[in-house]
């Protein structure tokens, strides 16, 4: 079994966290191993969804390895940091679509991974949570970034300030999930949403995604810009003549992904 466990089926591509014994922490050997499979699945057109989960019963991931950490110089801790953050920002420039199943616990760098996915559907047995500040840091792959954007500064404030653990129902109230199911409905209930969206044309999933990420980086008329310039390219694909003979012909689509 390999550190990153990767299974496709369909569609749909299936990355599991494997190092079950320390929670499935995040040490570099994963943290590069999981940007490998990325940039390789990113380059596969035949795999239109992709889910993320962690092995065992306990974890998605118990964050950065702190083992591993604890003797890192500040200049190696900065690499460290820069490491994590091409791994999120991987998952947000891939073609498709990332859900997270959030199997377990989500703290510090393992719920930073679950932020950069497009997607967070957990079990009730799900906590998340920063606690960065219970070991004397602060978050390093992107957790003041995107938790403030994806829940509001202020509940930002509150998880990154106490290090509290959140559980399933409130990380649903905040938007941080974006649903919760009981653990042994969790990988089918993922798996058949990724299994909708692969069925979708990947261009245009990726379009969306691309217009989307890019919504929280800039003003509105430059995104607004960018959407009718995607918009646009839309039309020189043969998934939008399909798409609309196949309504008008009372058929479901088929998407050929070109
Ligand atoms: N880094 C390295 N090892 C970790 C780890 C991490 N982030 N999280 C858990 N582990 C290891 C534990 O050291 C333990 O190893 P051991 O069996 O050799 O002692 C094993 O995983 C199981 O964890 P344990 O703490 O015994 O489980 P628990 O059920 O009592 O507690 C947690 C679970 C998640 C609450 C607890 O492990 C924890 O607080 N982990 C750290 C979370 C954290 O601060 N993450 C942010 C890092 S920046």
């Amino acid at each position: 079994m390999g550190i990153v466990e990767v299974a496709v089926e369909g569609r749909v591509a299936t990355m599991t966290l494997n190092r079950p014994d320390v929670l499935n922490a995040f040490n570099t050997e994963v943290l590069q191993a999981l940007l490998g499979e990325l940039h390789t699945v990113g380059h596969r057109d035949d795999v239109g969804a992709v889910i993320l989960t962690g092995s065992g019963e306990k974890a998605f991931a118990a964050g950065a390895d702190i083992r591993e950490m604890k003797e890192k110089t500040p200049t190696e801790a900065r690499a460290f940091a820069e490491l994590g953050q091409m791994v999120t920002s991987a998952l947000e420039r891939i073609p498709q679509p990332v859900i997270a199943a959030v199997n377990g616990f989500a703290l510090g760098g393992g719920c930073e991974i679950a932020l950069a996915c497009d997607i967070r559907i957990c079990s009730e047995t799900a906590r998340f949570g920063q606690p960065e500040i219970n070991l004397g840091i602060i978050p390093g792959w992107g957790g003041s970034q995107r938790l403030v954007r994806l829940c509001g500064l202020g509940f930002a404030r509150e998880l990154i300030y106490t290090g509290r653990m959140v559980g399933a129902q409130e990380a649903l109230e905040w938007g941080l999930a974006n649903a919760v199911y009981p653990q042994a409905e969790l990988m089918p209930k993922v798996r058949e949403m990724a299994e909708v969206i692969a069925s979708k044309s990947g261009i245009m999933i990726h379009y969306a995604k691309t217009c989307m990420n890019r919504a929280l980086d800039q003003d509105l008329a430059g995104g607004l810009r960018l959407e009718a310039d995607m918009f646009g390219l839309a039309f020189s694909t043969e998934d939008q003549t399909e798409g609309m003979e196949a309504f008008l012909a009372k058929r479901p689509a088929l998407f050929k992904h070109r």
